[in-house]
């Protein structure tokens, strides 16, 4: 397929952006908004690139009126925006504070004026820090938090909203947050990832089966599901390393959240790590609630060798010391030094389709990160940014994402991560992933010359 052919996506393919609640709200102290994991963290010295903080962010809390109208000039259809759980139950469970719904419930409506349609993520990784006190997702009782918070905000707002995901990639909020310690809370125990791993979950299925008795139409989980490749398709030891990290990485999440429970070799490897006291009879039957949609999160794919002297993954794949050698990225790189590989969507996509029957997908986020700036000679005299490397990383994932589509995977929709530059976690505000830049000092937004370039692709339904 050449890059410059025409490509029509099906009738009715959802095109939209993505955000998070703490990565361009601001306003945490606003309207009585507890503290989350994420203040804390980003106040901790040495956590975030130089100190930043949500605390201001894109300062949307303020400004969603104007970024609704943005996302309408542009075309998109859909917006995915996540829930703060502590503006929702500032010590994360017990009384709902009603001013914190009532933001979300203003941001709905200017969306549905505007022929928007919300998808909402009740938990992008900004736990009450109330609720951390008490061992966060290492304690079995969030799990059941989640779910009473889930349905107060289904309460206010499921009227109005069809889409509803519990929880983005728990893949970062269990193995990054309890295993390396790199995200919030920070800590590094194995087992506290697996125990965060199996109560992620856990609350997902009581939050899915929750919202459904309650009457949510579409129900999913966004998972950022790993392209895991073997450096060499022909060596045994290679493609052991990749089964390990798959396991880790992939069906550790999609067997359970589809029935299977979990993988008994998985369980063989946790085993040897820790004592899986935390995984209860009934419990995968809980976890597998029904779905409608998977949401997938993919930016770059995974090689990796097997090698006895291997450093292994760290707490992020615990127990890989020794057998996983994670390949160092090749070839053209983002700015978050992710290797560009369009055709891990492609095998992505066709490998969930084919191994996880019967399960819509919704590409939740895909998008690159590069060090844009702003020029003198936007025609309005606002200053352009011509990213070009993001229009080329785009163009080259949407293409990967037609080819999936052509083979026969139901996919149904793409939302680019993201809409605004904003806050990239532990890089702080550095990494800038919008198609909209963000001047962060008058926060005055300048679509760049990608999200211009996404405006004509959302008319024309292609490329
Ligand atoms: C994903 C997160 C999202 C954003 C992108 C770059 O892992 O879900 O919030 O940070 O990466």
């Amino acid at each position: 397929m050449s890059a410059t052919s025409e490509l029509r996506f099906p009738e009715g393919f959802v095109w939209g952006a993505a955000t998070a609640a703490y990565q361009i709200e601001g306003a945490v102290h606003d309207d009585g908004r507890g503290p989350s994991i994420w203040d804390t963290f980003s106040r901790t010295p040495g956590k975030v690139f130089q100190g930043h903080t949500g605390d201001v962010a894109c300062d949307h809390y303020h400004r969603y009126a104007d970024d609704v109208a943005l996302m309408a000039e542009l075309g998109l259809g859909a917006y995915r925006f996540s829930v703060a759980w502590p503006r929702i139950q500032p010590d994360g469970t017990g009384p709902v504070n009603p001013r914190g719904l009532d933001f979300y419930d203003r941001l709905t409506d200017a969306l549905l004026d505007r022929g928007v349609d919300p998808i909402v993520t009740l938990y992008h990784w900004d736990l009450p820090q109330a609720l951390q006190d008490r061992g966060g997702w290492t304690n079995r009782d969030t799990a059941e938090h989640l779910a009473d918070y889930a349905v107060a905000v289904h309460n206010r707002l499921g009227d109005r909203i069809r889409t509803w995901t519990t929880l983005n990639e728990p893949w970062c909020s269990a193995y990054l947050g309890y295993g390396n310690g790199v995200h919030a809370p920070g800590e590094r125990d194995a087992g506290a990832a697996f125990a965060a791993v199996h109560h992620l979950l856990l609350g997902h299925g009581l939050a899915a089966r929750a919202l459904r008795a309650a009457g949510a139409p579409t129900l999913g989980i966004t998972l950022n599901p790993a392209d895991v490749q073997p450096a060499d398709p022909a060596s045994a030891a290679d493609v052991a390393a990749a089964r390990l990290v798959d396991g880790l990485h992939n069906r550790i999440f999609l067997d359970p959240l589809t029935g299977a429970g979990y993988p008994d070799d998985v369980l063989a490897h946790l085993g040897r790590l820790v004592e899986p006291t935390f995984i209860r009879d009934g419990d995968e039957k809980l976890i597998a609630a029904p779905i409608d949609l998977l949401g997938v999160n993919y930016y770059a794919p995974t090689y990796v060798a097997g090698r006895p002297d291997a450093a292994g993954g760290g707490g992020a794949y615990p127990g890989t010391e020794g057998v996983v050698e994670f390949l160092p990225p090749t070839g053209p790189l983002t700015d978050m030094g992710w290797m560009i590989e369009a055709t891990g969507l492609t095998r992505l996509l066709e490998r969930i389709a084919r191994d996880y029957p019967g399960l819509p997908m919704l590409i939740t986020e895909n998008g690159g990160a590069f060090p844009d700036k702003p020029g003198a000679d936007g025609p309005d005299g606002l200053g352009q940014v011509m990213d070009t490397d993001r229009i080329a990383y785009l163009d080259g994932h949407l293409r990967a994402a037609h080819q999936a589509i052509a083979r026969g995977v139901d996919l149904r929709g793409y939302l680019v991560w993201s809409l605004l530059d904003n806050f990239e976690w532990a890089e702080g505000y550095r990494k800038r992933f919008g198609i909209v830049h963000v001047d962060y000092l008058t926060q005055r937004r300048t679509p760049k010359s990608s999200a211009r370039w996404y405006q004509e692709v959302i008319s024309r339904n292609g490329l």
